[in-house]
């Protein structure tokens, strides 16, 4: 029987850091659903269609087929077919997947691709809403969040990583405002599910955060 490990919670605190060491060693898909909107964010900016115009965006949906797939066990993002999951991941396309994924019309569009995955295997999904919406009946609900500055701090990491030219307070002035909005938008808000198990990694090395999930993911599990 398939069963689910819903982590959500704001950028940065981790989500799919730890989802992936736990996917491995639990033997499950890790689903990185935020790739979801980056690809449709990423695909709107290419086209040149601003991210206010929902009414192109919406339109742009009808010819538009994003598709995970899993290659050597880690997941890509298809758009039409081609791969994009290496021009995801700056700053810009943060934001535009953060200002798509307020139109109701594109959370509906992702809809099915996340369901039908987790209906196919036993997953980690991440996300803002997949204990709340996605997958509402998951075994496990974790809301894992980290203050603003331990987030910023990881990701400005990442991103000086990168070579991302991004200096620490632009990288945490986007952070809060993506936060704000994901929090703030009408549908599927990033909100802590009723029964999500609270975590807050602020100030725990990567080790530490995931030790203790895995220990509430094993406890919930037995249950
Ligand atoms: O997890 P991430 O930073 O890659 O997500 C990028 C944006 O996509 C995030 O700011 C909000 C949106 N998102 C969402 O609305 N619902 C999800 N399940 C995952 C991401």
């Amino acid at each position: 029987m398939n069963y689910a490990i819903a982590i959500d919670g704001p950028a940065g605190a981790g989500k799919s850091t730890i989802a992936k060491v736990l996917a491995k060693e639990l033997k499950l898909i890790y689903v990185d659903t935020g790739a979801l909107y980056r690809s449709i964010g990423y695909y709107v900016t290419r086209q040149g269609i601003a991210l206010e115009d929902t009414e192109s965006i919406v339109a742009v949906l009808d010819s538009l087929k994003v598709e995970l797939r899993y290659v050597d066990g880690i997941q890509r993002v298809f758009v039409n077919g081609e791969d994009v999951s290496d021009y995801i991941r700056t700053p810009a396309i943060s934001m535009a997947a953060s200002a798509v994924s307020a139109i109701p019309a594109v959370r509906e569009y992702l809809l099915a691709t996340q369901r039908d995955i987790a209906a196919h295997n036993s997953v980690v999904m991440d996300g803002r809403d997949i204990g709340t919406v996605i997958l509402p009946d998951a075994k496990v609900k974790i809301f894992l969040t980290a203050s603003a500055e331990s987030r910023a701090t990881r990701r400005f990491a990442e991103l000086q990583e990168k070579g991302d030219p991004a200096t620490y307070e632009e990288v945490l002035a986007d952070m809060v405002k993506r936060d704000y909005d994901d929090s703030h938008r009408a549908t599927a808000p990033l909100k802590q599910a009723e029964d999500a198990v609270l975590v807050d990694t602020s100030g725990e090395t990567l080790e530490q955060s995931v030790a203790r999930m895995k220990a509430i993911v094993l406890k919930k599990l037995a249950e």
